[in-house]
């Protein structure tokens, strides 16, 4: 099903309620009524194309983010992932690690067993943190300069030097080492540890991990078919003055 400006912000979260942390992520706190998505957008001076396209990328697996998403300007896009990025190292790993620490063994491989967890769990969230800083200090600065420039009659001497030694290409397939450092993870709960004293803390770890792997495989979907896309084609244009 697709939402529009009209959809009932409170029916949206009854149809999906995996779509909570995305509306906190704007700011938009419950109590909203019957209002709709383009009143509440209006009263958080949201950007109602933008928070409707976000909503639809997330809700439906097949829904490819529309062209109206890759014209809008890149800043909008990229304040939203980073966002995410806080809330992804900020609060959802900090949960995650909490759970962790209250799994019990009662016998004598518990410390062994914390061990393990310990050290797959640190692995992915050093990955995470890797990723998204690298993200923040490199690739976003980057593109928010190619559009920057795009959008000049001629780019800058000093930002067209950059060009000729780096493109935003290579960033396209970096995603590929955090999906497996989070399912080493998985398995190692799933597949491997003998069952704790207390599993429905097991059940509750997983459920974050799985949410928490949703949530990211949509921001990565935004990167790798919004951001991306749209950097690439501003960055050939520019290429053309590189001779000029
Ligand atoms: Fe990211
Ligand atoms: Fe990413």
């Amino acid at each position: 099903m697709l939402f529009t400006k009209t959809s009932k912000l409170a029916e949206i979260v009854h149809q999906n309620y995996l779509l909570i942390p995305i509306i906190s992520r704007f700011g938009i706190k419950f109590g909203f009524g019957d209002k709709n998505v383009e009143q509440v957008c209006k009263q958080y001076q949201i950007h109602t194309d933008f928070f409707i396209e976000i909503i639809n990328t997330f809700n439906d697996k097949e829904y490819t983010p529309s062209k109206k998403l890759r014209e809008l300007p890149l800043n909008i896009t990229v304040n939203y992932l980073l966002k995410s990025h806080k809330y992804f190292n900020q609060v959802k790993l900090p949960i995650i690690e909490n759970l962790i620490h209250q799994l019990k063994w009662e016998n004598a491989d518990n410390k062994n067993n914390k061990l393990i967890l310990d050290k797959f769990f640190n692995e992915y969230r050093n990955e995470v943190i890797e990723h998204t800083s690298n993200e923040e200090k490199e690739v976003y600065p980057f593109i928010l300069e190619i559009e920057k420039n795009f959008h000049k009659t001629r780019a800058d001497e000093q930002f067209l030097n950059v060009l000729s030694k780096k493109s935003i290409r290579k960033y396209a397939d970096t995603h590929d080492e955090l999906n497996s450092a989070l399912l080493d993870l998985k398995n190692i709960i799933i597949k491997y540890l003998p069952p704790a004293d207390n599993n429905e803390i097991t059940n509750q770890i997983l459920q974050e991990i799985f949410g928490l792997e949703k949530d990211m495989e949509d921001h990565t979907k935004l990167e790798d078919s919004v951001v991306v896309p749209a950097a690439v084609m501003m960055e050939k244009e520019l290429r053309k003055q590189l001779d000029k």
